[in-house]
């Protein structure tokens, strides 16, 4: 029983440790029935965290490391802390009634004025949020975190869920460890709730689609 408790324990854990890496859907196979076409999050965690035991703790204040899974990165010696540059705006795309997704580069940048290549071996954090107005004023109606990596090319793709069908959306993501750092605002929009009469969709104004796909299936990509 107690060893059946400690396993049930150790899972919980293990699914906590790669939650931030999880939310990047980039990780997973863009395809259900192609699992070999996902990336291990668990061996990227891992990676990480071996990166972090021989890196030597003496100069970090934070040596428990409390914030690792909460909100504040700041001093956070697990994520890149060095800047990073929104290389490729942002997107959106796959809309349903009430989420759509979100998608975004967070490529880490060299100290100014060094031409040193960035740590690539700790994972970058972003946040994200998603509001009805267009300045992200007031409360974000759906936000988030989300680790990426060298693995999915620094790419991060969210879903942003608990929308309002038929509606304008605007996003962006921004730098954990650095929150001044974000990235330009994206503009998005939901489906109709399918029930919708086509002469109300969009309010019975007329609705244009813009149809794009980029794919290379044994990169999964
Ligand atoms: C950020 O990326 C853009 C596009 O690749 C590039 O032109 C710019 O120089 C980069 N900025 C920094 C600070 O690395």
């Amino acid at each position: 029983m107690l060893a059946l408790l400690f396993s049930v324990v150790l899972l919980g854990a293990a699914a906590n440790a790669t939650r931030l890496l999880d939310n990047n859907l980039a990780y997973r196979s863009p395809f259900k029935n192609d699992a070999t076409l996902a990336h291990d999050t668990s061996a990227i965690q891992a990676r990480s965290l071996v990166r972090r035991q021989v890196e030597d703790a003496t100069k970090f204040d934070d040596q428990h490391y409390p914030t690792f899974y909460g909100a504040d990165f700041g001093n956070s010696p697990f994520i890149w802390s060095g800047g990073l540059n929104f290389t490729h705006s942002v997107a959106s795309g796959d809309p349903f009634d009430t989420s759509v997704l979100l998608w975004t580069r967070a490529v880490p940048i060299s100290p100014s004025g060094s031409s040193q290549l960035p740590d690539q071996s700790v994972p970058v954090c972003v946040f994200w949020k998603i509001t009805a107005s267009p300045e992200l004023k007031g409360s974000a109606v759906s936000s988030g975190q989300a680790f990426t990596s060298y693995d999915v090319d620094f790419t991060v793709k969210v879903e942003a869920t608990h929308l309002k069908p038929d509606s304008l959306y605007y996003f962006q993501f921004g730098d954990c460890s650095n929150p001044d750092t974000v990235s330009p605002i994206g503009k998005t929009r939901t489906l109709p709730h399918p029930d919708t009469a086509a002469d109300q969709v969009n309010n019975g104004n007329p609705l244009t689609f813009a149809v794009f796909s980029c794919s290379q299936y044994q990169a999964g990509k």
